[in-house]
Formats: C-alpha cells, structure tokens, sequence
C-alpha cells in the first residue's frame, strides 16, 4: 500500500505526516488535509513506493537528537523524499540540526500556511526534478574548486545577469557541482532571476560555518533545473550591512571543498568582505559598460582599491553590452584602464526577455550571440583552470623528483 496523494492537486506528489504523538499529529493532520498519517518513522518507510516523490512532515517530537539522525538516514536513502520539520518554534539551534539532516524547510506548527507553502514547494521542487536525472557527485574533492568573483564599482552593469549565466554554462558543461552564490545581501536577486523558491540563503550557511560538515554546505544548495546550484542571499535585506569578511570568504571555500566552481555575484557597494572574496579568488571579472560614467567609474575603482596588486593576473575586464551605439572605443577604453578588454559581451534584447521569464538567457536563446560570448568565457576560464591544474600537478611531480 503506498501513501495517499494529497495537496498537490495532480497527485505529482505524495504528503505524509510523521509524528508519534497523537495530539500532534492530528493538528499536522487538520493543516494537511488528505495526508497519510505515521506514528513513526519506521512505518513511513513501510509505505514508500520506489520512485513516487513523497514529502514527509516530520513532527516535534521528533526534533530531538534522535529523530534527527532517523530523519537525515531516511533522507539520505530515499532520494525522492523531501522532508519538511514542523516544530513549536522555530529556533536557531533547531534551524541548524534540521539542515544538518537533510530538511529541505523547518516552519513552526501552528503557522498553517506557512506550513502548506513549504510542502507545496519541497513537492514541486522534488517533481520537477527526476531523481535519475540528478549525477553522481563525489562527496568532496581533492583539492579546491575554481572561485570566480564577478563584481563592479558601478551599479546595473550586468554582474547578476554575467554571473548567472556563466554558473549555468559551467553547470553543464563540468560533471562536478557549479555553485552561485549571490553576495548582494540587500538587493540580491538572483533567485528571482532563476525563479527559485527561497530557500536556505547566504546567512543560514555563514551562521552553519562552524560546523564545517561539507553535508551541509551542500544541502543548503537549491538546485535549479539547469543544474546549477544557488545559495541565494536573504529574502529580507540586511540593510546597511554585509557579512564579515571571514564570513563570506569561509562559506565560499566551504562550498569549494564540494564544488568544482564557485561563482559569486556581488553587491556594487564595495566593503573589506569584497575585497576579501577578490584576494580569495581564482579570477576576478571585473564588469562595466561602455558608456563614460562605467568607464570613469572602473578607473577610479581600479585606482582606489588599488586593484592591480590585490588581484593582478587573475584580474580579467568584461565589456557588457560592448556593442551599444556609443562614441567610445573598446580601444579607447583599454587604454584608459590599462587592462586587455578580452572579454566583450553583446547588447541583445534577449537577455531582459529572459530575466522576465525567470529563465537564464543562455537557456533560452542558445544561438544569441550574447550566449555565443558567455560561452567563450567560460571556455577561457576552464582552459586556464585546466592549465592552472596541470600545473600544480607538474610543481608536485618536480618536488617529489627532487625528494
Ligand atoms: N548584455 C545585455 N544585453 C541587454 N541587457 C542587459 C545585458 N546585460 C544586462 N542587461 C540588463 O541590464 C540590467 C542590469 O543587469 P544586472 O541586474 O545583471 O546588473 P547588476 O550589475 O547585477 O545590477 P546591480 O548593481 O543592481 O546588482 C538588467 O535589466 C539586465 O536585463
Ligand atoms: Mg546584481
């Protein structure tokens, strides 16, 4: 006998709830009107039926120790489960044990429609992405991945939509993990451009840091169907302040530990924690326009922060929208900025068509050339990761000879 299918309209999914009190587990019940009922974990897995994608509400009495280890090995086996914890309150220590078990959200019991959206979310989410579909990944890697700082010193100039595209062609391009993180803690927008559900965000994986369990760094990851991973910055803007430094460069090489590319976008405002991430970096994209405030604005940046000796070589200047009608040459502005302009990227209306449907412009234009462009880009940062690789290992080879 499977699990009744509820809630989710065309039963893509089924509901259960799991909870061995009775009290409980009949006000999960009246909250989830049509969902199978358990008394314990050991019976839900009775009632699983392989490949039929169940979200599992998992009770308060089973917010302890134990029921957490029950729920992250349930978790672990059964790919196509998705658990949601319903709790009395929702505090930061349960917040961090529910992440550490694989929980995809924790909402507290009485909040009904709280509770309704989480299932309705974690139920699409898992429907919309066929477990076989999803690759093997190794656990951890050797040695760290690629990060890639995508920044500005001047707003609107298209980091969001850079970064997000490049993540989704390295995403399909390389068998491990590709992460974006977006580091623009007040006005980040990167899971309204990708239409993901908010999940866990930047802040939940700086406060889950001193744990350094590469489990959780990676369930805090949203995966979008393009096969990129998002952790996206806080639906609530932290105004007027970001992560320390030691923050955002601590969850940036957590998720290194588990992810072949790290790409990160960031706030236009510039603070130490940026400056951080562009001295942690592999490379740093450097974005601007052609237009003389852009160009001006790059100037005095690369100037103020003294830019050539922080991030020198790795530093590599992308031209968006290098074909816009304007009197300035990319010529010109190589010579201003002292800086090789490798990389131009195409003005093309398909890119706001696309971030008004939710979908990466490389996904929905694949001949654009503005595709065609961040195609090449990742090209070159691949090829350089690729050499940068070979090279390590040679240095290792020589220093093993001389030994
Ligand atoms: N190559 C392009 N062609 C056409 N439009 C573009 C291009 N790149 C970016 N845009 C548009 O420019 C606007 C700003 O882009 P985006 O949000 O990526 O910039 P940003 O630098 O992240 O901005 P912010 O500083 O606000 O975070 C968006 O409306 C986007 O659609
Ligand atoms: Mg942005």
């Amino acid at each position: 006998m499977g699990i009744a299918a509820t809630g989710g309209g065309a039963s893509r999914y089924d509901v259960a709830v799991v909870e061995p009190d009775a009290r409980n587990r009949m006000r999960l019940g009246t909250h989830l009107a049509g969902a199978a009922q358990f008394q314990s974990i050991d019976e839900l897995v009775q009632h699983l039926r392989p490949g039929r994608v169940v979200v599992a509400v998992f009770g308060p009495t089973l917010a302890v120790p134990y029921g957490f280890q029950q729920i992250q090995r349930i978790n672990a086996a059964y790919p196509q489960l998705g658990a949601v914890l319903a709790v009395e309150e929702v505090s930061a220590d349960v917040l961090q044990a529910a992440i550490r078990a694989g929980a995809r959200d924790t909402v507290a019991l009485n909040d009904a429609v709280a509770l309704d959206q989480a299932v309705g979310r974690v139920g699409e989410l898992l429907s919309g992405v066929s477990a076989a579909s999803v690759p093997a990944i190794a656990d951890t890697r050797p040695s760290p991945g690629r990060l890639i700082v995508v920044f500005s010193t001047k707003g609107g100039v298209g980091k969001s939509t850079l970064a997000i595209n490049l993540g989704v062609v390295l995403a399909r391009r390389t068998p491990e993990r590709v992460a974006l993180v977006d580091a623009d803690l007040q006005f980040g927008d990167v899971a309204v451009m990708l239409g993901l559900p908010p999940q866990h965000t930047v802040t939940d994986a700086a406060a889950s840091l001193q744990f350094a369990d590469p489990e959780l760094m990676r369930n805090l990851l949203a995966r979008h169907e393009s096969g990129l991973y998002v952790l996206p910055a806080p639906t609530e803007p932290i105004l007027g302040t970001s992560l320390p430094r030691a923050e955002l460069v601590g969850v940036c090489s957590a998720l290194q530990a588990v992810c072949g590319y790290v790409v990160v976008d960031t706030a236009t405002q510039f603070d130490d924690s940026v400056l951080g991430l562009v001295e942690a970096a592999d490379d740093v994209l450097l974005v601007g326009n052609m237009d003389i405030p852009s160009v001006k604005n790059l100037k005095i940046g690369i100037q103020a922060l003294d830019l050539a000796a922080i991030a020198g070589p790795k530093l590599r200047l992308v031209l968006n929208r290098a074909n816009t009608q304007v009197k300035l040459d990319v010529r010109e502005i190589e010579q201003v900025l002292g800086m090789r302009a490798d990389f131009p990227i195409p003005s093309d209306i398909a890119v706001p068509i696309a971030v008004n449907a939710g979908v990466p412009v490389v996904v929905q234009e694949p001949k654009a050339a503005v595709t065609r462009a961040i195609e090449a880009l990742a090209t070159r940062l691949m090829v350089t990761d690729a050499s940068a690789e070979v090279g390590a290992k040679r240095r290792r080879g020589r220093k093993r000879a001389r030994a």
